[in-house]
């Protein structure tokens, strides 16, 4: 008899998976969570003192709950049957062959966990899906889950994550809400009021929202479209900053203190990046256009032109900032991740903009504090073109520009008189964040190319 009142299986120790996993185990002492991922190398990393992503954070959580009540294993078969309830969080990439290439979610990976699923529960059991899934899996799901003979039931929730990259671990301590979708029969409710519980441990219940599964799984991908067409909404107003004689933060401040829109995600920006934003608009957008809602379609896939268009905005505005060239020239990359506190770069605009320089046969140099050895996965293919270099102030040596990338405090507090000395002439910033203070970078002598505010060009 197990000491522990449920056991819960997560497989696929991602991003998602991975804290997700610790965050419930270190809530819930009395459930035994396993997480558990085909990729033995990142099994290890868990089990050991160098986890395999780096969350503020979570170092604590796993310490804490990790030999009590978490573990981690590549033992998926063994695990299955002695589980109640089996999270999914595997990957959902953007297929890149056959129907629907470039847009649908490939969910080869899904369908091959819940068939294994099925050949190895015994009981009863709960499926949940963490990963972001198109409209109506769950029911596609659930035909894999019961076909053949078997006595087993399964019932198939949708819970989506809403946690950010960077600050995982708090989102997961204090969500806005928790989404669990279910079915509507009485089974459907029990599974749902059996997730409930175990969320109630430290996610006040007002906040745990429960709906029928279809509308949880749109949820997920409308919440993601939403985010990401406040940012491209506010990069084509930096796109008319620029051209005008306004500033992006000003307007953004001022829209933003409408409470009706709110201040957050009117960070203009070189673009967003990420694993889940373009692909999930993707996702909505062949969706729509399988319902022959072609005009529903377009409107979204406007966010992510919007988005390329704004790295071209950036790379053409380095390129002409540069007397029309900048062949041989040393531009020092400031950031590789898609984001500030973490190591991750997906989708990175860093991977765009360092391949667009490239085209132009620049001579880049990457510096970041977490993402240098994904940049050097990223770039595997043009590896020789490009420097990497854990220190700001020796990247920035004899470069003639600085393209910040990604938003890491620590750019912000340089010595940029020390930086500058050492920079070819004229030096030039291209701050794709808006992070930097402009006013005294130009004070030193540098030329300064915000994004959606008027350039400071001193020579
Ligand atoms: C993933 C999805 O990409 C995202 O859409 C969803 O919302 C949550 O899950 P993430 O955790 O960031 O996000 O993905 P990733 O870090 O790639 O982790 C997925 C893990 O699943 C990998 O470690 C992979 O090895 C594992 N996996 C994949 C399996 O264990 N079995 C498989 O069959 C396929
Ligand atoms: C996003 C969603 O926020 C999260 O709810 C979902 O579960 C997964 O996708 P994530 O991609 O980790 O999370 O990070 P997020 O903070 O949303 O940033 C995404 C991208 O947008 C980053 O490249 C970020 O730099 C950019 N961004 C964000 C902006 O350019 N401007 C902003 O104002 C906010």
């Amino acid at each position: 008899m197990s000491e522990f009142k449920t056991s819960i299986l997560c497989i696929g120790a991602g991003y998602v998976g991975g804290p997700t996993m610790a965050v419930i185990a270190k809530n819930c002492p009395d459930i035994k969570v396993t997480v558990s991922d085909i990729n033995q190398t990142r099994i290890d990393a868990w089990n050991s003192d160098e986890l395999p992503i780096y969350e503020p954070g979570l170092d604590e959580v796993v310490r804490e709950a990790r030999g009590r009540n978490l573990f981690f294993t590549t033992d998926i078969d063994g695990e299955i049957p002695k589980s109640d309830i089996i999270f999914v969080s595997v990957n959902t990439p953007t297929k890149t062959f056959g129907r629907g290439a470039g847009k649908a979610a490939d969910l080869q990976f899904w369908e091959k966990v819940a068939r294994n699923i099925k050949d190895h529960a015994v009981k009863d059991t709960i499926v949940v899906e963490k990963s972001t899934l198109p409209v109506r899996t769950a029911e596609a799901i659930s035909r894999i889950l019961h076909s053949g003979p078997s006595d087993v039931h399964f019932e198939v929730l949708s819970n989506p994550e809403f946690l950010a990259e960077g600050t995982a671990v708090h989102d997961l301590e204090n969500p806005d809400r928790v989404l669990i979708g279910g079915g509507e029969d009485e089974r459907g409710q029990a599974a749902i009021q059996a997730l409930v519980e175990v969320y109630a441990a430290w996610v006040p219940r007002e906040q745990i929202l429960t709906t029928n599964v279809w509308s949880a799984e749109l949820s997920k991908l409308t919440a993601n479209a939403f985010l990401a067409q406040r940012i491209s909404s506010i990069n084509a107003i930096s796109a008319l900053c620029e051209a005008t004689e306004a500033d992006v933060d000003e307007v953004a401040r001022a829209i933003g203190s409408d409470s009706r829109i709110g201040p957050k995600f009117l960070r203009s920006s070189v673009g967003f990046g990420g694993s889940c934003f373009k692909k999930d608009i993707l996702n909505l957008v062949y969706l729509c256009e399988h319902y022959g809602l072609d005009e529903v379609a377009a409107y979204w896939e406007q966010v992510v032109h919007m988005n390329e268009y704004q790295m071209s905005r950036f790379v053409e505005k380095v390129v002409t900032g540069s007397f029309n060239t900048i062949v041989g020239k040393r531009l020092a990359l400031f950031g590789f991740a898609f984001k500030a506190n973490t190591g991750d770069t997906r989708e990175s605009p860093a991977i765009t903009v360092t391949r667009r320089l490239l085209n132009e046969r620049a001579s880049v140099v990457i510096t970041d504090p977490k993402a240098i050895p994904e940049a050097k996965h990223d770039l595997a293919d043009v590896i020789d073109q490009v420097e990497f270099c854990e220190d700001p102030y020796e990247a920035a040596v004899g470069a003639h520009a600085i393209c910040v990338m990604t938003e890491w405090d620590l750019y912000k507090d340089l010595d940029y008189q020390r930086i500058f000395d050492s920079m070819m002439k004229p030096a030039s910033i291209y701050d794709g964040r808006n992070i930097l203070d402009h006013a005294a970078l130009a004070e030193i002598g540098f030329n300064v190319y915000p994004i959606g505010k008027r350039a400071l060009v001193n020579e």
